[in-house]
């Protein structure tokens, strides 16, 4: 199972976090990125972002939660990004903003709210290199799993099979040992986890890594 650690988290810093990553076998950074109109929340500014990445050599698995993602594909494709993923819901032209990720050389992600079905997704599903499903509504770390997220999970598995597609799917949002299971169960490929993990950081990413 592949572990992507968000660094977003309430009580401890996000440099903190990544200070310590290189000795976990955490694979991604989840970099949550909101901009306080597409989500209530607001994280960081680019600048604080480059501080905070610079003490760990983990690709950047970026979650763009913000409205015109178009806007900050060429910032992020200056770092050590893997995934770039923006939001079904925060775009007009999913195919532009598609293609304009991969012009850059970037692995290009979609998210999805838990309200939105996921079959909206199936036609862009050849070119999308992962799906990233939201457990929680955006916005936050912390909160409860949505447990009709697995049903979701295994529909987009059957149909990234049917499509012999590439798609990676990842789960975000109340992701521990119990619901990490239960979405792999379901065809996960990927785990984003923050508070779960933020307890115990070395063995929490261990347990995910292993589930
Ligand atoms: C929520 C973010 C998540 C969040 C996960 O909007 O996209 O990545 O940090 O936090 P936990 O694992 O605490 O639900
Ligand atoms: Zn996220």
């Amino acid at each position: 199972m592949k572990v992507s650690v968000s660094i977003l988290s309430s009580s401890i810093k996000a440099a903190d976090i990544t200070k310590k990553l290189d000795k976990t076998v955490a694979d991604y950074i989840h970099l949550d990125i909101m901009d306080g109109k597409f989500t209530e929340n607001k994280t960081w500014t680019f600048g604080e972002v480059k501080k905070i990445i610079s003490y760990s050599k983990l690709p950047l698995d970026v979650h763009l939660m913000v409205n015109n993602p178009e806007k900050y594909i060429e910032d992020y494709a200056m770092l050590n990004t893997s995934y770039l993923t923006f939001h079904y819901e925060a775009v007009k032209d999913v195919e532009k903003t598609i293609n304009m990720i991969k012009d850059y050389g970037l692995k290009v992600g979609i998210s999805i709210c838990p309200d939105t079905p996921v079959d909206v997704l199936f036609p862009y599903l050849k070119e999308l290199d992962q799906v990233l499903i939201m457990s929680v509504v955006p916005g936050k770390s912390g909160q409860s799993f949505i447990e009709t997220s697995p049903e979701k999970i295994s529909k987009l598995k059957e149909e990234i099979i049917n499509q012999n597609a590439k798609t990676i799917i990842s789960v975000d949002g109340g992701i521990n040992n119990e619901t990490g299971l239960l979405c792999k169960e379901a065809g996960v490929d990927m785990l984003v986890s923050a508070s779960y993990i933020h307890k115990d950081i070395i063995n929490n990413t261990k347990i995910l890594k292993n589930i």
